[in-house]
């Protein structure tokens, strides 16, 4: 069995005390025994990140958990007032999330911008996990970024949960979707991410070319998101 990528984002929800909270709940859980191998990455946001980083020891060495940034900036430091950069990030996360399709549709977030914030990313030794919803926003980063081999998450914006109603893609879809982005990123892993749930996680990493899954809403609750990994983990 593959080591699963499951990530956790979300989005623009918790302040620094329930962060702390949903630490603390998980770290409590993930004191029991599971299976699952795989590496979880918390994108949470900026201002839970210390927090969350001060709290990792607690959390079970046996588990490989690592903190994200859920955005970054496309300048350096400087004169770009609310910003955060990528030299600002190094120290507090190992992953920055990038070109959600939440930021591109509210945000306006181009692929131009996606595509300076890998390289800025990249410089500063963060590593990266890219939304991507079409073939196009994969072509441009091949384009600008042709060494590129972080992770890749597809998220069909129908999907999420706040849109679809909890109504995942279907796991063959998806699946065809991710053999056509690795057929051109032939370097990355790639999850998909959409309404994944404790009931259909297997669905998708059943799936030969599904490398995990990105989790939004069922990451709000450490419990649900840790059923999704114990599901996982079963099956490994
Ligand atoms: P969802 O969100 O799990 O709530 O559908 C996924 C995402 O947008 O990251």
């Amino acid at each position: 069995m593959k080591n699963i990528i499951a990530l956790a984002n979300w989005k623009s929800n918790k302040n620094v005390k329930d962060a702390e909270t949903w630490l603390k709940k998980f770290s409590q859980l993930a004191s029991a025994k599971i299976n699952f191998k795989g590496k979880i990455i918390l994108c949470a946001p900026f201002i839970d990140l210390p927090i969350l980083k001060k709290s990792l020891p607690q959390i079970p060495s046996n588990l490989n958990f690592f903190l994200g940034s859920q955005n970054i900036s496309a300048f350096e430091d400087g004169p770009y007032t609310g910003e955060i950069s990528a030299g600002m990030l190094k120290d507090l996360v190992s992953y920055v999330l990038i070109g959600h399709s939440e930021r591109r549709t509210y945000s306006q977030e181009t692929n131009e911008q996606v595509n300076q914030k890998i390289k800025l990313s990249t410089k500063y030794g963060l590593k990266t996990i890219i939304c991507v919803s079409e073939l196009s926003q994969v072509k441009s980063i091949k384009k600008e970024n042709p060494s590129f081999k972080d992770i890749i998450l597809y998220e069909p914006p129908l999907a999420i949960s706040n849109i679809s109603g909890g109504k995942a893609d279907s796991p063959i879809d998806v699946n065809k979707a991710i053999e056509k982005i690795k057929s051109i990123l032939d370097k990355s892993l790639v999850i998909y991410g959409g309404s994944v749930n404790p009931d259909n996680v297997l669905s998708f990493i059943s799936q030969p070319s599904i490398d995990g899954v990105g989790v939004g809403a069922k990451s709000l609750e450490p419990q649900a998101f840790w059923e999704i990994l114990e599901n996982v983990g079963r099956k490994s």
